[in-house]
């Protein structure tokens, strides 16, 4: 295979009982040759991230006279600040200086949607427990962090707000507008079903986990400059922030990142405050400053994925269609806005999953709370609405007897033909049912039903569980204005190419795909092209690598710029050597000039002395987009990703433990651009995806205080919570019908969805209990105590 991409997605790698991967999905690297990487060229940074070689921005060499940022938490979840002694923290060993509001040259705001809600440090109100008030600049981390104990402030208790039900208790404060999607007439169409039921579902919040903490290291330059390395999925934000924080215009302000130990969205916004404060350290003390958070400190401070409860009413008939559907999706928000409307926008766009409701009304609460302000988090609310989607089905299901595969088939969309979303927006591809029948003819999953539910009625003690769900999910951001994206591409003369554009790398393997399609299109191996970091300085003006959409938006920036070059030297080519232009083509062993074939680095030089730019910037913008969220109607999504998942399930009746015994996944990303590294990031996000819905849960006190702050108190899969056996395959010739970088598609957030799979197995074990008669209603996350105490009100009562 000599062209990284052109070639057909192959068979992809079976998986055998262990869940180690046979074959493929470890894929060689192909030999450094010209044009000679696979297809599934490994991960740019593989080598060094196996070998602990990989910088992040802690193990940068540590520029000369650097200082220690910590912060100071609020220990009150509300309250007015009435004095505040930090004396005996400034004269603690080793500190340099403590920073507080009235310390910033500019504006104490770093809100990323500029609603003015969200101060850097407390002023003289704190909004939750854990909120940054001070800093405490020293000369080692050790002594900020002894010296941060030693303040002394004085509060005023407020009353705090702490969920969903207390916000609505209070009388239900926003810190965003409500959303409303309707579609034909709801109440109508509710009253008119011959059926209807309602219910209400809740689910957990999550902890991004990052490997990487947020850290950010800050250097003043000359004239008020100041450079920035953050680990940040957006740096031009990034690099807003601390130009507003500091007072100064953004061209003295540089933003740079290498990559990320993941982000997971927990950085798209949240990763401005330890560079603004860096930033604030290094301008009042003329030194280089550095911010990392302690992981407990990090868990303290920053957001999680919005917890939400969403109330449903739903109308069907005796065959399992469903006729209306009326949502109200509230969402724990936090103390400030952040990205809390699109998240919870999105959970509307979502709310739907692959299913068509012939009048439906949607409608979100974004509930203001004095806890830490929930942010992105793959998925971004839709894993959320999907939930709700999925357990407004299985009602569906077991009111009606029905297998829910046999719902979810009978109400998926049409293609041509019961195709409108709630948002008006028509649904061109829908493949839902396809993928759905093909996993579960290949995972025999009617036969594996049938089986367990038999083996069930003989186990006292442990019992099974199967569901198969699909997952539709809308690419773009739905602000339309950040569906944009840049690269600058450099050629030298020794026909060596760097590739610079907007989007970070955080483990996805973005920069690996960037590569690759610069090796396409000149025909070179992977050692003639060069990635560097992400730094504002080169490509200005992006959008935080979010949405999934970061290889859709760059790789076509980087497409166009590479293109531009080559225009450049094809038509320097076809005139040096007489050809023409149609006759010069970039190939993996050079590049045909007619029927020469000139070395690329020949080519390059001799451009150079003909005084040939071989260096563009390259742009894109995604076509046909619009939303209007006034309206409630647009197109919000260039294109759908989908998939399908089937789980199988044993819980433990005595323990309240589960199992995943089998999972199979069948994944459209289109013509992929690296099966190997999209394969892995289904597997991460399904892995990521069950650990939200069954093990990972957040519990904060009375006062508002997060208990599980640490990896000792809040439980995230292990390599032994991967299921038993793993199959995952990529949906084949499945080009993406819209014209995306080389008819691929966004791969990072839709797979995290398959995790609700394991939660229907699990609902599906436990309907066991009462002969499969009830909808066991189990929500999330399906905890070993969720689970007891979901069986002991299934299970009949003695002699009951
Ligand atoms: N994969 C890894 N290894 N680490 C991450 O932090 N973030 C996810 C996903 N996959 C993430 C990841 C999220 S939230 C998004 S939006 C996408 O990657 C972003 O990258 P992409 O747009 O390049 O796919
Ligand atoms: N998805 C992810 N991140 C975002 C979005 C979105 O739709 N909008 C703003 N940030
Ligand atoms: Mo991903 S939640 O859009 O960073």
């Amino acid at each position: 295979m000599s062209d990284p991409m052109s070639a057909e997605s192959g068979p992809v790698p079976a998986r055998d009982a262990s869940g180690l991967a046979r074959g493929a999905s470890l894929p060689a690297d192909g030999p450094i040759v010209a044009g000679g990487a696979s297809r599934s060229l490994r991960h740019e940074s593989a080598a060094m991230h196996v070998s602990g070689s990989a910088t992040y921005i802690d193990d940068m060499p540590e520029p000369k006279g650097l200082l220690h940022v910590v912060p100071g938490l609020s220990t009150r979840a509300h309250a007015r600040i009435l004095s505040m002694d930090l004396d005996a923290v400034r004269a603690a060993p080793g500190v340099v200086r403590v920073l507080t509001a009235a310390d910033i040259p500019g504006h104490n705001q770093i809100s990323p949607v500029g609603k003015n809600d969200e101060p850097l440090l407390a002023e003289d109100l704190v909004s939750y427990y854990g909120q940054p008030i001070f800093a405490v600049v020293a000369e080692t981390r050790a002594a900020a962090r002894r010296a941060a104990r030693l303040a002394r402030i004085e509060y005023e208790e407020l009353p705090a707000i702490l969920d969903i039900a207390q916000a609505r208790a209070a009388g239900g404060a926003l810190v965003w507008r409500a959303l409303e999607m309707t579609r034909g007439d709801v109440l109508a169409g509710l009253a008119a079903a011959p059926r209807r039921l309602s219910g209400q579902v809740t689910m957990g919040g999550q902890e991004h986990f990052y490997l990487e903490g947020q850290a950010a290291l800050a250097q003043p330059g000359e004239e008020g400059e100041m450079r920035v390395w953050s680990s940040t999925q957006h740096p031009t934000e990034t690099q807003h922030m601390v130009a507003h924080v500091l007072d100064r215009p953004s061209n003295l302000v540089t933003t740079e990142i290498r990559r990320m130990g993941g982000g997971f969205g927990g950085k798209e916004s949240q990763a401005n405050t330890p560079a603004c404060l860096a930033a604030l350290a290094a301008e009042l003390t003329g030194r280089a400053a550095k911010m990392r958070l302690d992981r407990d400190d990090d868990m303290v401070m920053t957001g999680k994925r919005h917890d939400f409860v969403v109330e449903y009413d739903v109308g069907f008939d005796d065959d399992g269609r469903i006729l209306a559907v009326d949502m109200v999706l509230a969402a724990r928000c936090g103390w400030s806005a952040d990205l809390s409307g699109p998240v919870t926008d999105r959970a509307l766009f979502h709310a739907d999953n692959a299913y068509y409701y012939p009048d439906v009304r949607l409608r979100s609460e974004p509930l203001k709370t004095n806890t830490q302000s929930n942010t992105a988090y793959r998925g971004f609310g839709g894993p959320q609405g999907i939930v709700a989607a999925e357990r407004v089905i299985e009602e569906v299901a077991f009111a009606t007897g029905l297998d829910p595969l046999d719902v979810r088939l009978r109400n998926v969309y049409g293609t041509g033909t019961r195709d409108l979303t709630p948002y008006h927006m028509t649904v061109e591809d829908s493949i839902a049912a396809e993928i759905m029948e093909q996993l579960a003819r290949d995972c025999a999953y009617r036969d594996r039903r049938a089986a367990l539910r038999a083996a069930n009625r003989d186990s006292p003690f442990v019992r099974r569980g199967i569901a198969l769900t699909p997952v539709k999910f809308g690419i773009s951001f739905t602000a339309t204005h950040y569906n944009q994206a840049g690269a600058l591409v450099h050629v030298y003369t020794d026909g060596s190419v760097q590739v610079n554009h907007g989007g970070t790398e955080m483990g996805q393997g973005l920069h690996t795909k960037m590569v690759q399609i610069a090796m396409r299109e000149f025909g070179l191996a992977s050692d003639r092209v060069r990635i560097t970091a992400t730094t504002t300085g080169k490509v200005p003006n992006t959008s935080a690598t979010a949405a999934s959409s970061g290889a859709d938006l760059n790789g076509m920036a980087v497409l166009d710029a590479v293109r531009r070059i080559k225009d450049r030297l094809t038509a320097f080519a076809a005139g040096h050597w007489n050809v023409a232009p149609e006759a010069v083509r970039f190939l993996p062993d050079g590049v045909h000039v007619g029927e020469t074939i000139v070395p690329f680095p020949d080519l390059t030089r001799a451009a150079y002395l003909a005084r040939v730019s071989m260096s563009s910037s390259g742009f894109y913008k995604t076509p046909k987009i619009s939303w209007n969220p006034d309206t409630g109607r647009g197109r919000p999504f260039y294109y759908f990703a989908y998939g399908a998942a089937c789980a199988e399930v044993a819980i433990d009746l005595l323990t309240g433990e589960t199992r995943i015994e089998r999972v199979d996944i069948l994944h459209d990303a289109g013509r992929s651009l690296n099966p190997a590294i999209d394969i892995g990031q289904i597997e991460g996000a399904f892995v990521q995806g069950a650990g939200w819905l069954t093990m990972e849960e957040l519990v904060w006190d009375s006062a508002g205080r997060l208990r599980t702050h640490a990896p000792s108190t809040y439980k995230i899969p292990a390599c032994s919570d991967r299921p038993r056996i793993f199959n995952v395959a990529l949906l084949e010739a499945a080009p993406n019908r819209e014209d995306t970088i080389f008819r691929s598609k966004a791969v990072g957030e839709p797979p995290f969805v398959h995790g609700v799979a394991v939660l229907h197995a699990i609902s599906d074990a436990l309907a066991s209990l009462d002969s499969y008669r009830t909808c066991p209603r189990l929500d999330a996350p399906a905890t070993p105590e969720t689970i007891l105490r979901t069986a002991e009100r299934l299970r009949p009562r003695a002699g009951g």
